[in-house]
């Protein structure tokens, strides 16, 4: 089962220049799905935490666009945190993996990119029932 230990930062292509930076994402070539969907979460308070859910068979690529965040995962076996603050630098987040974003940055962008489109019976909701599936119950 793929776990927190697949889950890694990807280094996208950045043109650097004195007119202002760009970086470029090609589905297949950069991130390693093909994207189907994009959503992005915005004026987010002071505080707030999203995500909370793990999904079955979704990938996802998460960017802070704008600011910092941190993205919690765990897997049922372990945890880990990353803390995203360039817009050069995406979180892969392969499925059955726990995940909740909090301390956003004043005015931060999230920005999600994803291998399907949004289906509710994908979501793991409960982190008891999650544990149980990863763990083999
Ligand atoms: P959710 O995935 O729970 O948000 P987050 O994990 O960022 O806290 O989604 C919040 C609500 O938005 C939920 O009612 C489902 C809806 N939604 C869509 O309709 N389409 C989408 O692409 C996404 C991501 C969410």
């Amino acid at each position: 089962m793929p776990g927190i230990d697949d889950c890694r930062i990807i280094d996208f292509p950045k043109i650097a220049d004195p007119r202002g930076n760009l970086t470029f994402i090609e589905g297949g070539r950069h991130v390693p799905f093909d994207i189907k969907r994009v959503y992005y979460l915005y004026d987010v308070p002071g505080g707030a935490e999203r995500g909370g859910h793990a999904h079955i068979a979704l990938s996802q690529l998460v960017i802070a666009m704008s600011g910092s965040f941190d993205v919690v995962l765990d897997d049922g076996h372990g945890r880990k945190r990353f803390h995203l603050n360039r817009s050069y630098y995406g979180l892969y987040v392969c499925p059955m993996v726990w995940r909740e974003l909090n301390n956003f940055s004043s005015g931060s962008v999230c920005l999600v990119l994803a291998s399907d489109l949004y289906g509710e019976a994908d979501y793991y909701r409960d982190y008891g029932r999650f544990l149980m599936d990863v763990r083999g119950r």
